[in-house]
């Protein structure tokens, strides 16, 4: 038991601190396993040889609630005599990103560990965490998860003291939940450029969160110092103002000989590398990126016709690997980094095609609803590390929302039960915030005093030098309440619980809903009083976004609320031709924009680059957030026509919609009841459908429904629209 162990803590200020722990092993190992935890992010070595391979471990969670333990099995990594020893940075915990929570920021830099010692002839051996432990500060002489790392091969090792015992609390601990992150990628230079100011820049061909990997021969102090950038600007010169206030750096100061190193306790969001400082003979070899993520397993592949539709795709599958690092976060690299829950609740169907996200997912709802208040109101990020005191529409739902998207794609019922709780609290908490029963409403100064909702975030319709799109809060906090407790109720009745109040509250809210807002004035309206069935006059309201759409020139005005359902909202409702307008316009503000202006990553605004080539202002312009590839889900579910039948794919629906705009599109999804196909063909006088169902299949193809068992088809329909 790991609780048996002592904390274990030394103060070595901005340096990594290396604990340490010699020992002899008598006899021969049946098996070893150790189990380590940390007040900061760990590396640990057995005689020279890493424990695992998780990077960043133990991970980011609600640390005053929640820190997760590593369980290893060492068995093949001890000797005789054995030097262990676990360095410890200062990770998510005590960064200067957790400043606005000392009590999780001030806690010491701590490490607790059990090696458990299973002989053959039966006897055990237990090493805990004690005071026999040394301690020392490390080479890595600064570490910051926004700041990043410096370390310093050139000097001798400090003099190790012995460790002292922390009377720290270990109710928190609990096993690992979550998937490991993992080194995944590895990327080459594709180009050494010097810029119009003379710099030297890397460039790696692809926005991708990790670091960078050296390898050189060198003097004695002599010092690599890098910076990070995700887009050189019009001129062609390094930019990262962007940052904000991350200094996002990576130096190193070498030792006599073959230096090879790597930051090992913070992440950078990068596809440009400056080189401020550099021996002279330095060459592009001397570099490689790797890329970290959590090791989810992928679980969908979507290719067309169209190289830059492809090219999206991948934009969006390179958001998700580059901020699934343990939890969602909004970005990779400037200073914030945070597991903003609207973000997550927009984009978390498309992860859950992209990859299996489950465990990904439960693990962070741990963290969702452990930052739950009183309440019921769900914190804006989670971890909390900014202690927000608001919840906003739209970002708190993700507990209600992500619950679900989970049992839709994965059939298990465990999602639910485990969230159910916070679910209903969620909803209860809006109905005894409003002002208005049945709905969800605030005064209408709320947002000036950034208490309460961040509205359809960055939306085109906002007024100048906001953020905020037009639509109203009251409009989109009362769809969201709908929205959230129409799922509760779903919830409930698979859970098989008596749900009748819920229901009754879901209907009251609707009828007030469409009592309260009869015309719908912006394209986000109009899409959430479809997406979320909230309008009598479907039809209507479907006529009036698609004439908004084709009025704007074919142009969308949505942001973080109104995107992710915009193109649902068009193709269920007859205008499937409009959505496809919509995701193969190159003009601004859309997708392929992004993608003419070489994107590799989705953008946090649509004019993240200017049609002049300026940048929107530095203060928030991310070129690495996922919620706009969103689209994705539509592409699987309604392009490739990939849907649940019954929860977890027992049955699918694939109901293909095809477009004139491209030739063919493809869609695999390796659901967990097996590999579903489906693709699509224009051909001279119709289109060729071919899909492959492992599971009892409703197949849709020109409104004609025919329930086929599991098998290959080819299907031939009418001309696409
Ligand atoms: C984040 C967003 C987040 C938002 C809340 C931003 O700073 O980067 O993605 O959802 O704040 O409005």
């Amino acid at each position: 038991m790991i609780c048996e162990a002592d904390w274990i803590s030394a103060d070595t200020g901005d340096a990594a601190t290396e604990f340490r722990k010699e020992f002899t092993i008598s006899g021969i190992i049946k098996r070893a396993y150790m189990s380590v935890t940390a007040i900061g992010v760990y590396e640990a070595m057995i005689n020279g040889r890493r424990v695992g391979d998780f990077i960043l471990a133990p991970g980011c969670t609600a640390y005053n609630k929640r820190l997760q333990y590593q369980t290893y099995d060492v068995t093949e990594l001890l000797s005789d005599e054995n030097v262990l020893s676990v360095t410890v940075g200062k990770g998510w915990h005590r960064s200067r990103m957790s400043e606005n929570r000392p009590e999780i920021n001030k806690k010491p830099c701590a490490l607790i560990a059990e090696l458990s010692v299973e002989y053959e002839n039966g006897r055990n051996e237990i090493i805990r965490t004690d005071t026999g432990w040394s301690v020392r500060r490390s080479r890595t002489v600064f570490n910051d998860i926004w700041d990043g790392e410096t370390y310093d091969a050139s000097v001798k090792g400090a003099e190790p003291v012995p460790a002292a015992v922390v009377d720290l609390d270990k109710g928190m601990l609990i096993p690992q939940e979550g998937e490991i992150i993992r080194e995944q990628d590895i990327f080459l230079a594709k180009r050494l450029i010097v810029t119009p100011k003379g710099e030297r820049v890397l460039d790696f061909g692809q926005n991708l969160t990790g670091y960078i990997e050296l390898d050189l021969n060198a003097e004695a102090g002599d010092t690599v110092e890098l910076s990070c950038a995700e887009i050189l600007d019009s001129d062609g010169n390094f930019y990262n103002d962007n940052y904000r206030s991350a200094k996002s750096k990576m130096k190193y100061i070498c030792c006599a000989g073959r230096n090879t190193w790597k930051p090992r306790f913070t992440f950078y969001g990068f596809r440009y590398i400056r080189l401020d400082r550099a021996p002279e003979h330095i060459t592009i070899d001397n570099f490689r990126a790797v890329a970290v993520y959590s090791d989810m397993e992928r679980t969908g592949y979507i290719r067309t016709s169209d190289e830059r539709l492809n090219r999206l795709f991948d934009n969006a599958l390179w958001s998700q690997r580059d901020n699934f690092l343990d939890i969602p976060t909004d970005c990779p690299q400037r200073d914030e980094r945070m597991g903003w829950t609207g973000d997550a609740q927009v984009f978390a169907k498309t992860a859950c095609y992209n990859y299996n996200a489950k465990k990904f997912f439960e693990k962070w709802l741990g963290d969702v609803r452990a930052e739950q208040r009183e309440n019921g109101s769900v914190p804006d990020t989670a971890p909390n590390f900014w202690k927000i005191e608001r919840s906003s529409t739209a970002w708190g739902d993700a507990i209600a929302v992500i619950p679900w998207r989970l049992y839709e794609m994965f059939g298990d019922k465990h999602s639910l039960e485990a969230n159910f709780d916070a679910m209903k609290g969620w909803v209860d908490f809006m109905t005894n915030d409003s002002l208005d029963k049945y709905l969800w409403t605030c005064p209408d100064d709320s947002h000036k005093m950034w208490r309460k909702h961040y509205g359809d975030w960055l939306a085109l319709d906002a007024p100048s030098g906001s953020y905020r799109g037009i639509t109203s809060d009251n409009f989109i906090a009362s769809a969201f309440y709908a929205y959230s407790t129409d799922l509760l109720v779903k919830a409930g009745e698979a859970l098989d619980k008596d749900m009748t109040e819920y229901r009754a509250l879901y209907k009251n809210i609707v009828s007030k809903f469409r009592k309260t807002f009869v015309e719908y004035n912006t394209q986000t309206e109009c899409v959430l009083a479809l997406y979320f069935g909230l309008t009598d006059k479907p039809k209507q309201t479907a006529s009036k976004l698609n004439k908004m759409i084709i009025e704007n020139g074919i142009r969308l005005k949505t942001g973080f609320v109104g995107t992710p359902y915009l193109l649902y909202a068009l193709s269920v409702n007859g205008y499937a031709d409009t959505a496809y307008r919509l995701l193969m316009q190159d003009k601004y503000p859309s997708w392929l924009y992004e993608v003419d202006h070489g994107a590799t990553t989705i953008w946090e605004h649509w004019d993240g680059v200017k049609e002049d080539g300026s940048f929107w202002s530095s203060d928030m312009n991310s070129y690495n957030h996922y919620s706009y590839g969103a689209v994705m889900d539509w592409v699987y579910s309604f392009a490739a026509g990939i849907r649940p039948g019954e929860p977890g794919f027992k049955t699918v629906i694939i109901a293909p919609v095809p477009s004139k705009l491209i030739n063919w599109l493809e869609a695999d999804y390796y659901s967990v009841n097996g590999k579903i196909v489906s693709k699509w063909t224009n051909v001279e006088n119709g289109v060729k459908y071919e899909i492959e169902t492992p599971v009892p299949a409703k197949i849709v193809i020109d409104g004609k429904e025919r329930d086929l068992p599991p098998g290959k088809y080819t299907i031939w329909g009418g001309l696409a629209e």
